[in-house]
This record gives C-alpha cells, sequence and structure tokens, in this order.
C-alpha cells in the first residue's frame, strides 16, 4: 500500500495571491486544485487557464479535480496541461472508460470521483481503468462541510474490492478531513487525503500538513496489524 498522501486544497486559500499560498504548501505530496462550473455543482471557482499557470508556478503535483458537467470535452486539455492527476465525476461523465484512457494517454493519472449519493458498486467494473478512486465525504461544492462518516462503508468496500483484483488503486477522500476525521478515513481504507479548511485555516499550514499525515499513517498502520 502507497504511503499517505496529504493533498491541500487551494479552495481555502487566498485566491488573489496564489503563487505565494502554493508556497506555504512546500510539504505537500500535492496541491488539490477544485474547478467548478456553476452547473455540476452550485459554485464557481477557476478554469483551465488559471490551472495552467498553477502548473508552471506550483513545485509540487498538482491534482484537479473537476466538478464540470461537460467534463468529457474539458478533461483532456487539463492532461494535456501536464497535470499529475485529472479527476472527473462519473456522474458527469457521458463515457469515462474512453475519458480515463484519454487522460492516461496524455500522461496524466486518471481519477474518477462519485458523490455521496452515488453507490460504489458504480465504478467497481471500472477500477482496472482508473489510478484514484475519490470518495466524495461531504456534498461537492464548498469548503469547511462536516464529515460525513456515512461514508466510511462505501471507503471500506472500495479498497476491499482493490485488494481483491490486486490492485494498488489510491482512494482519495475529500470534504470535511481533519485532525478529528483524518483517522477513521485512514483506517477504513483511504491513502489520499483532501484537506482545505485544516490545513490553510491554520497558522503554520505545512505543520498541519505533518499532524494530518502522522496521524493518517498511524491509522492505516493500525488497520494493517489485525
Ligand atoms: C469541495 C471540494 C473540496 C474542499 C474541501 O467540493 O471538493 O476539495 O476544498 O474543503 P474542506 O477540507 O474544508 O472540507
Ligand atoms: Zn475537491
Amino acid at each position: 500500500m502507497a504511503d499517505c498522501c496529504i493533498n491541500p486544497s487551494i479552495l481555502s486559500a487566498d485566491f488573489a495571491n496564489l503563487e505565494a499560498e502554493l508556497a506555504r504548501i512546500h510539504s505537500a505530496d500535492a496541491v488539490h486544485v477544485d474547478v467548478m462550473d456553476n452547473q455540476f455543482v452550485p459554485n464557481l471557482t477557476i478554469g483551465l487557464p488559471v490551472v495552467k499557470r498553477l502548473q508552471q508556478v506550483s513545485s509540487r503535483p498538482l491534482d484537479a479535480h473537476l466538478m464540470i458537467s461537460r467534463v468529457d470535452e474539458w478533461a483532456p486539455s487539463f492532461a494535456e496541461a501536464g497535470l499529475d492527476s485529472v479527476t472527473f465525476h462519473l456522474e458527469a461523465s457521458s463515457a469515462p472508460v474512453k475519458l480515463a484512457r484519454e487522460l492516461r494517454a496524455r500522461g496524466s493519472k486518471a481519477g474518477m470521483a462519485l458523490r455521496p449519493a452515488t453507490p460504489v458498486e458504480t465504478c467497481l467494473p471500472l477500477l482496472s481503468e482508473i489510478d484514484l478512486l475519490l470518495i466524495m465525504t461531504v456534498e461537492p461544492g464548498f469548503g469547511g462541510q462536516e464529515f460525513l462518516d456515512i461514508m466510511l462503508p462505501k471507503i471500506r468496500r472500495a479498497r476491499q474490492a482493490a485488494d481483491d483484483a490486486g490492485s494498488d488503486l489510491a482512494i482519495q477522500v475529500d470534504g470535511g478531513i481533519s485532525d478529528d476525521t483524518i483517522g477513521r478515513a485512514a483506517e477504513a481504507g483511504a491513502n489520499v487525503f483532501v484537506a482545505g479548511s485544516a490545513v490553510y485555516g491554520a497558522d503554520n499550514p505545512d505543520q498541519a500538513i505533518s499532524r494530518l499525515r502522522d496521524t493518517a499513517e498511524r491509522a492505516r498502520g493500525g488497520s494493517s496489524v489485525e
């Protein structure tokens, strides 16, 4: 199993100073960039031109989370921009296997995301086509929401299915990840953790990242001992 990764979400950063905000998270494994179109979710953030510039100035890899409706059309351009991973919502794609293959062909990891109400079974036949499964632990759209504990069985089922298939699939959780919740998500089988307010709301974001990573690694270590 891969080590735990902490990917801070810049949704909670100062959008007027993004380059400086990136410099506050040197210890991040990747930078999580939330792209919203005010159709798939009721919020609007940044698009391809801004993400391309972030890719040029960031010392850390970029992890895009596309919360947009016309994702089959847009996602390949994010991969072409050199992003480490590009994650699209299964609910928004009309051809998810084709899209995942297009992302990989352009050199990005292919990520697939599920809203809280989407059963994990919908994506299990597709696991070999993706590198990362994002299980949303809040309704997508806004930072600072409360972690949904009812998603824990879904994380467990996904990890079990990946293990059964002999796959080292990355399982990412996004929404409400904090010092209080990260251990439960890790114990359930997640190994990539997005944290917005818990990182950028801290006085020292790099310290917050290492605290989160330590807690997650302890919880994952504990779960593998059984
Ligand atoms: C919400 C976004 C998240 C958000 C998480 O739709 O996908 O990435 O930034 O924020 P926190 O960590 O504050 O819940
Ligand atoms: Zn996100």
